[in-house]
């Protein structure tokens, strides 16, 4: 749509995998390749998220650099689309101490990620006094700064993979509540952008998502990773000791059903179309090869320019300072309204 604002981050907390690929960065870049009048495409790291989970300094700043590199690797065209770190822009944090002072920690409480971030069973209560005690502010708060981050620009519109729906409602609930107590109609309502392809899980384990933050590295397949490395963790994924015509349950078929939606979402045909491409498939070992073989066709380029860029830190910096100053520009100015609103 004409004059939107599209905006989505990505955690700095490991390398970029298949899931992140599928559920969101090649997203950013078909969206951003839309003819569309007065469109701005905002995409960056959530360096500040990633935080809420410890990490070395080191290592953080090494998965900054790696992100950025891997979203320009992936596709995105930096002329078109405005790349930055989420902590460079301070106005991010200013909105997000506002937005807290309209959220209610019920609300919150209610967000099931942070329970599993923390290790606790969706329904153990956070007044139960363990959890309290372990369990740091920043992983309740988390989603109103990411409220926060959308919000700062305006943003009309936050493409994303499905388990972040219940963020992107919290976000528009906040929206509706600080536009009801301070201005109204001050923040359009961000619509959520759900990613065709289907969430993608590990491969190891798949009753999870595949997830950076998982320490199992087989259970990911990295955009970076060359040919053989993905080669073999294919080779190694779950499946199941049905033989026979291949079908898709994902329900009885976790691991097989996985690999059905890594192809249909590479090749960007629906389940049933996939299916019936499939039906020369004799054996597990053969759906495990033509996943490979899809996978080495997209990622490889991809991994090529990733290596130059990692080599050019000059040039990421540059692009990031320029990305910075574009998000600040936004930002700033927004931020001046929002203080006038609230009276500050
Ligand atoms: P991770 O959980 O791997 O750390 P992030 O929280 O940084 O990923 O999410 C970045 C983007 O990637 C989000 O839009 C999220 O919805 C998407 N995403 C993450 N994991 C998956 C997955 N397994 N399948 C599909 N999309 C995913
Ligand atoms: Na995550």
């Amino acid at each position: 749509p004409t004059n939107s604002t599209i905006f989505s981050l990505i955690q700095p907390t490991g390398k970029i995998h298949l899931g992140n690929y599928l559920g969101a960065i090649r997203s950013w870049k078909d969206l951003s390749e839309i003819e569309s009048e007065g469109t701005r495409y905002l995409f960056g790291t959530a360096d500040l998220h990633a935080i809420t989970v410890p990490k070395q300094a080191q290592q953080l700043k090494q998965y900054r650099v790696e992100a950025i590199a891997s979203l320009i690797a992936s596709g995105l065209d930096v002329t078109k689309c405005t790349l930055f770190h989420q902590s460079s822009v301070p106005e991010h944090t200013e909105l997000n101490w506002y937005l807290t002072t309209i959220t209610s920690m019920g609300m919150l409480n209610r967000m099931t990620q942070w329970k599993s971030k923390a290790n606790q069973e969706e329904s153990s209560s956070i007044f139960e006094e363990k959890v309290l005690e372990k369990t740091k502010a920043g992983l309740l708060c988390y989603p109103v700064l990411q409220a926060a981050d959308i919000l700062i620009y305006r943003s009309t519109h936050v493409p994303v993979g499905d388990d972040q729906s219940q963020h992107l409602e919290l976000t528009r609930n906040i929206a509706s509540s600080f536009n009801h107590v301070f201005g109204k109609d001050y923040f359009p309502i961000p619509k959520t952008l759900l990613t065709p392809a289907k969430k993608i899980l590990s491969l190891r384990n798949p009753s999870k998502k595949m997830s950076k933050s998982d320490p199992d590295q087989n259970s990911c397949v990295y955009v970076t990773e060359s040919p053989d490395e993905i080669a073999k963790k294919i080779r190694k994924a779950t499946t199941d000791s049905i033989q026979g015509k291949l079908y898709y349950d994902p329900e009885q078929r976790p691991g097989v059903s996985n690999l059905i939606n890594i192809i249909s979402g590479l090749t960007r045909k629906s389940i049933d179309d996939t299916v019936t491409d499939l039906q020369w498939v004799k054996d597990h070992k053969q759906l495990k090869d033509q996943v490979t073989e899809l996978l080495v066709e997209e990622f490889n380029p991809k991994r090529h320019l990733y290596e130059q860029l990692l080599n050019d830190k000059p040039y990421l910096d540059k692009i990031c300072r320029e990305g910075t100053d574009k998000a600040r520009e936004i930002a700033s100015v927004n931020i001046g309204q929002i203080r006038a609103l609230i009276g500050l």
